[in-house]
């Protein structure tokens, strides 16, 4: 990482994740300015160099960017509200975590009082908060995020998503989601050959290879979405719908849960009815992108 270490930063929140985010500007070198409204979570950042803002007012006018990480959005508007004035001319980079709404509003709430707004997201624990392995995502206007990059990089791998303030709330879930399915489908199948007396530890590998292929495929379908185009050139839904039926049924017969095997089917014969059968698997995006009809 290139962190410029002469920029003065201010970091306002110091949870957890504050805290993490205040040392790593610390150890780059950035004179850096804390306010927290318990100021006690300040000791050790002022044991290590930085200064504690007497007042949030005071915090904001300490240099030109300001990192925001409380627990939510409404908190940010309580702290911030107050003191909107010295928002004039300043970065505000908001790390705390909510939805694409909530960022598109902070940000025009923020623009109202002439400051420059950065949303973000933070995909990480606090203790990798300043290595590599931090990935923190950004959105917003370009030119302000180019402006601090060289600062950001402190914090770990900094990411740029685009102009809409929202895309780093979208990215964020969509991560999640990501996360979660592959861990659901991992313990179905580890539940599944523990009745034969196979562990999670001899399933893992093989999981971990299957994981691996299917995320190959990824681009490929991209490309069948984004054209809206689906041969099915590998095999059709109605193939995988009867696989389907099959996890269903082998699930029940040895006993374990179906809730997620049948979420599986119900989607794909929604779509087989809608006359998708003969098409590849991605074509389900027609399923995602809407909500469930009864
Ligand atoms: N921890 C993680 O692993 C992690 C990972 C990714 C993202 N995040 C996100 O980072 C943000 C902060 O998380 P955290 O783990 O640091 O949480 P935390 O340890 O619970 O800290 C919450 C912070 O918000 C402040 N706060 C809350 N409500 C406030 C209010 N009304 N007025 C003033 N200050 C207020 C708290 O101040 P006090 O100290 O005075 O209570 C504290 O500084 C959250 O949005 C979280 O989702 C956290």
């Amino acid at each position: 990482m290139n962190s410029r270490t002469d920029t003065p930063v201010t970091v306002i929140g110091l949870g957890l994740m504050g805290r993490a985010l205040a040392g790593a500007f610390l150890r780059a070198g950035h004179p850096t300015t804390v306010w927290n409204r318990t100021t006690s979570k300040a000791d050790q950042l002022v044991a290590e160099g930085a200064r504690l803002a007497p007042t949030v007012a005071d915090a904001l006018g300490a240099g030109s960017l300001t990192i925001i990480c409380v627990t939510d959005y409404q908190a940010v508007y309580e702290l911030l509200g107050a003191s909107d004035g010295e928002l004039d001319g300043k970065t505000l980079i908001n790390l705390t975590s909510g939805d694409s709404t909530q960022a598109r509003e902070a940000a025009q709430w923020a623009g109202q009082r002439g400051a420059h707004y950065l949303d973000g997201a933070i995909m990480a624990i606090p203790s990798a908060i300043g290595t590599a392995e931090a990935v923190i995502l950004h959105s917003g206007p370009r030119p302000d995020f180019e402006a601090h990059r060289s600062t950001l990089d402190a914090l770990g791998t900094v990411t740029y998503l685009g102009a809409d303030q929202g895309l780093a709330s979208l990215y964020d879930v969509a991560g999640l989601a990501m996360m979660w399915s592959v861990l659901n489908a991992w313990l179905q199948g580890t539940a599944l050959l523990r009745t034969a007396g196979v562990d999670a530890a001899t399933y893992a590998p093989f999981a971990r290879q299957i994981a691996a292929t299917v995320a190959e495929w990824l681009p490929g379908y991209a490309e069948q979405i984004d054209s809206g185009s689906f041969p099915a050139e590998v095999s059709a839904l109605e193939t995988d719908a009867r696989a389907m039926a099959h996890l269903i049924e082998e699930s029940e017969t040895v006993g374990v849960n179906t809730e997620l095997p049948k979420l599986f089917k119900s989607m794909a014969d929604r779509s087989i009815a809608a006359g998708h059968g003969g098409e590849q698997y991605p074509v389900l995006i027609e399923e995602f992108s809407r909500p469930r009809k009864n």
